[in-house]
């Protein structure tokens, strides 16, 4: 972090420059990882499938026991105030919650008051050149616990798997349980089978409900696409016609390459860009929050 951010986050009750907000060292959140996160999307002012990202949430604290702090209005309108406060048209904002602070013991009491820190991040969602080129990812082992339904803030298996990517020049990686592919590092997978049936892992316990993944099966099944959920293996990736990837940080990403080997013919596939494109057009009919 530079000693100079002048980004105003939402630190345990006020807005505040990020260089001036402190926390607690006891905090569980740094102990455990005891916590959870949230990040929405804005594209030119609008809070991207907001109401399911705070819906998500809600069921994340929930799972773990930590009582949800604020209304889904009341978290809306911090969020627009981070907005306002940055300016904020495009980006993404964080919202990480842990336990609270305490003697450290994994034992909690109850009623602890949660913190709440919410910053900021810019960054053109909607403009990724990789878009247009399509990406090169590779595949890790799947380290991750078997609570991966709950967006955990102990994050040290995604860690190692983006360093991996970093180290290999890749933009992601797809996780390995055995021969099926999980989902990916900081996102859902998806293929385009040769029969032309789009195929993403079923939800349970295993991955992360994606919020873009939502919305992108409701497009497609607008587009009267076959849509089935099931776990697809390493395999079915290196034979299908198209592979893509949805978060709320990228939209959706076209891969053109894993472990080396040529995904979909090496460039972005028609299903792909016809979902992304609708998404966008989707998104422009919201509520701008700010001007
Ligand atoms: N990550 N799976 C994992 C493990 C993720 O971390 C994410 C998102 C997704 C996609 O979920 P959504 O469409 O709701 O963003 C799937 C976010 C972007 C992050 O950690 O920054």
């Amino acid at each position: 972090m530079s000693t100079v951010d002048n980004r105003i986050g939402f630190v345990r009750g006020a807005f505040v420059p990020l260089r001036e907000a402190v926390l607690p060292v006891m905090d569980r959140g740094f102990l455990f990882g005891d916590g959870v996160y949230e990040v929405t999307a804005v594209i030119e002012g609008r809070l991207v499938d907001n109401d399911h990202h705070l819906q998500r949430l809600n069921r994340s604290l929930g799972e773990i026991g930590i009582a949800n702090p604020f209304s889904t209005g009341k978290w809306t309108e911090i969020e627009t105030e981070i907005m306002r406060r940055n300016e904020l048209r495009n980006g993404l904002i964080y919202i990480q919650v842990s336990r609270g602070v305490a003697e450290r013991a994994f034992q909690y009491a109850e009623g602890l008051e949660p913190t709440v820190v919410m910053f900021p991040q810019f960054s053109k969602v909607q403009s990724n050149p990789i878009i247009e080129t399509g990406a090169r990812i590779i595949t890790v082992p799947d380290l991750r616990w078997a609570r991966r339904d709950i967006k955990s803030t102990s994050l040290l298996a995604q860690v190692m798997a983006k360093h991996a990517v970093k180290q290999a020049g890749v933009k992601e990686a797809w996780m390995l349980d055995g021969d099926i592919i999980t989902e990916g590092a900081s996102s859902t997978a998806f293929i385009v089978t040769r029969g032309n049936e789009l195929v993403t892992r079923n939800l349970s316990r295993d991955i992360l409900p994606g919020i873009t993944r939502r919305t992108v099966l409701e497009i497609a099944k607008r587009h009267g696409l076959t849509i089935v959920e099931r776990p697809f293996s390493k395999a079915e990736v290196l034979e299908a016609s198209e592979a893509f990837y949805t978060s709320a940080s990228t939209i959706a990403v076209p891969v053109i390459e894993m472990d080396g080997v040529c995904v979909g013919g090496g460039v972005p596939g028609p299903v792909f860009r016809s979902l992304y494109d609708a998404y966008l057009q989707d998104v422009m009919t919201l509520p701008a929050s700010i001007s």
